[in-house]
């Protein structure tokens, strides 16, 4: 067993060390709006928060996760959170979904650090989301949108 600290409740998770932390909050915690995609750290739909940055949880062994904060879209919260997730509904971000919790967090994580972004910024800090709906122009216009609405 190892306790993780989830969207702000601390939980006994049963888990192999080398379990990734997407499974564990998938599989043992009922968390399933992080998805898998690859499974090996390039497609950006398992993302998560650990303490506050964005991370690929399907790499990322629970046993490595330590004390920190692990937040999911589940648990997503904050005026960034908002703008974001408003702004993806004004301009209506999503088309199949799939990718879009990762999006989501990733753009978050963004905003947090850096409130103002440019059009370099954000693809930088968005190249590994990757959505096969293609909903690139959408998602960068929404990120300005939020960064405005801050
Ligand atoms: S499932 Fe983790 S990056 Fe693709
Ligand atoms: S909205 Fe369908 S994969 Fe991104």
């Amino acid at each position: 067993m190892a306790t993780l600290h989830v969207n702000g409740r601390a939980l006994q998770v049963p888990a192999e060390p080398d379990t990734p932390l997407l499974w564990v909050l998938r599989d043992e915690l009922g968390l399933t709006g992080t998805k898998y995609g690859c499974g090996v750290a390039q497609c950006g739909s398992c993302t998560v928060h650990l303490d506050g940055q964005a991370v690929r949880s399907c790499v990322m062994p629970a046993a490595a996760v330590g004390d920190r904060q692990v937040t999911t879209i589940e648990g997503v919260a904050g005026k960034v959170a908002r703008a974001v997730q408003e702004a993806w509904n004004r301009l209506d971000v999503v088309q199949c979904g799939y990718c879009q919790s990762g999006q989501i967090m990733s753009a978050v994580a963004l905003l947090t650090e850096v409130p103002k972004p440019t059009d370099a910024q954000i693809d930088a800090a968005m190249t590994g989301n990757l959505c096969r709906c293609a909903t690139y122009v959408r998602i960068r216009a929404a990120i300005h949108e939020a960064a405005r609405a801050l």
